[in-house]
């Protein structure tokens, strides 16, 4: 048995306004939205968002939350392809105007920003690096550098870690251990 990432629901305030910015700003088409109750098509509706074919929901908004913490998440991650990716998101995120507090962290092993939703809701943008570390690691880069500035950035910060490796094979080693 393999437990795959599927899906988180997170409980909010105002259900517009996250439609609107996971839809707008994120990319997101709403899938499906309706009654939590059945018996009461008035009452409280959930919605349903998803941006692959391959499920119907990859995040599901329930406006139940009342005036307490903002979040019971620490946050939920999206992986893209690219650094250009990641960095056509920040651009995103700045031309929508939204949100304010984008922070570009690398993990050595992943080249990410994260900013809140409007909600407070923290959420990671990702792409893989091509290298391995142990995890956790943090370092800042900037949203000006290059693909090479950031590879060599991460080479010279994560290099002389003992797990440093490819990708490859560090996957190959994991493979063995955790199976396909
Ligand atoms: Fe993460």
């Amino acid at each position: 048995m393999k437990l795959r990432w599927s899906h988180c629901v997170l409980y909010v305030r105002d259900l517009d306004a996250m439609i609107d910015f996971y839809r707008d700003v994120l990319g997101f088409q709403v899938s499906d939205r309706g009654p939590m109750d059945p018996a009461t098509p008035d009452g409280i509706q959930l919605a349903f968002l998803s941006q692959v074919g391959s499920d119907h929901h990859q995040i599901a908004f329930a406006p139940v939350r009342g005036d307490g913490p903002s979040t019971t998440l620490d946050h939920i991650a999206f992986r893209v392809d690219s650094l250009d990716e990641v960095k056509e998101m920040a651009d995103r995120l700045a031309a929508d105007g939204r949100v304010t507090e984008v922070s570009p962290v690398n993990h050595g092993n992943a080249w990410s920003i994260y900013f809140p939703d409007p909600e407070g809701n923290r959420i990671e943008v990702f792409c893989d690096s091509p290298f391995h570390v142990r995890q956790p690691q943090l370092d800042g880069w900037d949203l000006s550098m290059s693909e090479a500035d950031v590879r060599r950035a991460t080479e010279e910060r994560f290099g002389s870690e003992p797990d440093f490796m490819p990708m490859p094979d560090f996957l190959t080693r994991h493979r063995r251990t955790h199976g396909d």
